[in-house]
């Protein structure tokens, strides 16, 4: 039986025709042998299972800007496909996944491709468990659990990329959106964010004062130099780098792990900038 919280894919898979959903199953790779035989649209324990096609994998990844020292847990990982692809790419991938028949059907998908050794799988709810030291998140669920996620989501390292296939995260805004158009027919598009470090506060640089306010990566507030403020606008953050304008001039620069700020106008002398006591 269909819960309520499976609904949503679940409709959608079924009005498609079948030959949609099933050239979506198609795995690029030749499955690994085994006796278990996942079907598209079958249940789990939050979201029913629908692969997502590998053309947006490799897309999802590129959106992640994965390195071979980057970690990337794939939250609900299904056959394990995001996760040996990651392996493929030099990094190492983790997934996790509830259903146990998912979790060794991926692990025989691994060691088929080569690529156990960097490609680990755990059988376990996303909602208990611990992903905090990972560098890239994957993930395609529903939009709620993206939103339950969320919090814990914005405590990870700044900088970190997570990046969706298909749904958004509430009011937190993307900061890049991709959609392919090959050998894809649904869920066809991905969202990626970069949790973006704590600034809202005051803030003292050299002789002036910076004030904050923070919305997720957005920034508003202004610049108070010579005793003059100045609205700042084009205010961002990306990870760890903060960007705005004020008074006509550009201002980049970097939060530290310490929470001190360097800053610079126009690639000019770098400031410090520290937190106003106040
Ligand atoms: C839409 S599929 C996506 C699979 C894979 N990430 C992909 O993109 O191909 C969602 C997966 O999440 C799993 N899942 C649902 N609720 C979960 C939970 N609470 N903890 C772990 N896995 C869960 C399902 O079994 C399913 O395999």
């Amino acid at each position: 039986m269909l819960t309520l919280r499976t609904f949503t894919l679940a409709c959608t898979i079924a009005v498609l025709p079948i030959t949609t959903a099933l050239a979506q199953t198609a795995a690029p790779a030749a499955p690994a042998t085994g006796t278990y035989e996942p079907k598209v649209g079958q249940e789990g324990k939050d979201v029913i299972w629908v692969p997502t096609a590998q053309t947006l994998v490799d897309s999802m990844l590129k959106m992640g800007e994965i390195t071979a020292d980057d970690y990337v847990v794939d939250l609900g990982s299904g056959d394990g496909r995001t996760v040996i692809s990651v392996a493929k790419l030099g990094a190492r991938g983790h997934g996790i996944e509830y259903n146990p028949d998912m979790v060794a059907l991926s692990k025989r998908n691994a060691e088929a491709a080569g690529v156990a050794d960097r490609a680990t799988f755990a059988q376990a709810d996303i909602f208990e468990s611990d992903f905090s030291d990972a560098d890239v998140i994957t993930l395609f669920l529903l939009p709620d659990l993206n939103v339950r996620l969320r919090p814990t989501l914005l405590e990870m390292e700044p900088g970190t990329r997570v990046v969706s296939n298909s749904f958004n995260m509430g009011d937190w805004t993307p900061d890049e959106t991709v959609e392919v158009a090959d050998d894809c027919t649904n869920w066809c598009r991905a969202y990626k964010w970069v949790v973006p470090a704590k600034v809202a506060g005051e803030w003292i640089v050299g002789e002036g004062q910076l004030e904050l306010a923070q919305t997720y990566q957005m920034l508003s507030g202004s610049l108070t130099q010579d005793g003059r403020s100045h609205e700042i606008s084009d205010a961002k953050m990306d990870g760890r780098t903060i960007a705005f304008t004020a008074n006509g001039t550009r201002y980049t620069g970097e939060i530290a792990a310490d929470n001190t700020m360097t800053i610079s106008a126009d690639g000019g002398e770098r400031l410090s900038a520290t937190r106003s006591a106040g």
